[in-house]
């Protein structure tokens, strides 16, 4: 049976525009192109945990304006289900401009619109989504109410929380490591601890301090480098997959959400996790957001790959 994954986050329009490179502050460049696109972190790992494997039910807001029913459209496509996609009048939908240069590294500026609408009362009001599913996965591109309330719904129900820390807010609540896993990147690691993770090595004390703060579990993506994983006992290296990166923008939701579907597989910590490796690599591989989420079958032959 399919794991069924409650996502509570953000949904974007994306504005792709590739670059040479991202212009520093005061530089103009001319960009090569520009493609709206669906993104958002959170329908982003809503799409991959789909395309992934998992039976999704997705709380968002979208604006009634023409962004917002592309959006929903594109969402139930990819087989998500529409229940608690909730539209609100008379605001944008969600935008982001995304600016990608050469080496497919990425720079991002969100305006919330819709997404800013998400309350508390939303989450309460739609509990049973969060209730009934396996896994609970977060992003942090709503307000912080909302996704408090999330957290204390799927604690009470004891349902596994997986809090992917990305944006990390200015003030960042001790709550959001009462979790199951936290899974961070560097940068994001960085600025919860307030030191900088930029070695391996950094990166093993750094999730040592994410479960000494309080997560079960944690996860430092590494992007090309891998991941490292801490269980609250052990501190383990996960070896990158090879890839080939054009794209960077949304490895870090593809990792999240199809390490979400595995680990609500019932496959271990370790296994999981090297499975999200594979799909962030997919993901880094190809551009776009959304459209960047491989599917099951691309994922299983990445891992057999690297097998053998
Ligand atoms: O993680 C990538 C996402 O960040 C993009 O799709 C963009 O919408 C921003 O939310």
């Amino acid at each position: 049976m399919k794991p069924k994954i409650a996502v509570v986050g953000s949904t974007n329009m994306d504005l792709i525009v590739p670059c040479v490179h991202i212009p520093r502050p005061g530089e103009t460049v001319i960009a090569k192109g520009g493609q709206e696109s669906p993104g958002g972190k959170g329908a982003n790992q809503a799409v991959g945990a789909a395309r992934a494997g998992g039976d999704v039910q997705f709380l968002t807001r979208v604006g009634d304006d023409g962004f917002g029913k592309l959006l929903l459209a594109n969402l139930q496509q990819e087989g998500v289900s529409p229940d608690s996609i909730l539209i609100t009048p008379g605001v944008s939908s969600g935008l982001a401009i995304v600016m990608v240069e050469d080496s497919g590294e990425n720079a991002i500026a969100v305006v919330p619109g819709a997404n800013g609408c998400v309350t508390a009362e939303d989450v309460e009001s739609h509990a049973e989504v969060i209730r009934s599913a396996d896994i609970l996965l977060l992003q942090l591109e709503l307000t912080l109410e909302p996704v408090l309330a999330a957290i204390r719904i799927a604690r009470d129900a004891r349902v596994r929380i997986v809090v992917d820390p990305a944006p990390v807010p200015a003030s960042f609540p001790e709550e959001l490591l009462q979790v199951d896993v936290v899974c961070p990147n560097q940068g994001e690691a960085s600025a919860i601890l307030g030191a900088e993770v930029r070695t391996i090595q950094d990166a093993r004390q750094a999730a040592w301090q994410l479960v000494r703060r309080g997560a079960k579990q944690a996860i430092i993506t590494l992007g090309a480098d891998g991941a490292v994983i801490c269980d609250g006992n052990n501190v383990d290296f996960i070896a990158p997959f090879e890839v080939q990166a054009i794209d960077t923008t949304a490895a870090g939701d593809a990792f999240a959400a199809a390490f979400a579907v595995s680990w609500g597989e019932g496959k271990s910590f370790q296994e999981a996790t090297r499975f999200g490796c594979a799909a962030g690599a997919l993901a880094a591989s190809r551009s776009g957001a959304q459209n960047a989420m491989p599917t099951r079958a691309e994922i299983d032959a990445r891992l057999l790959e690297f097998v053998s």
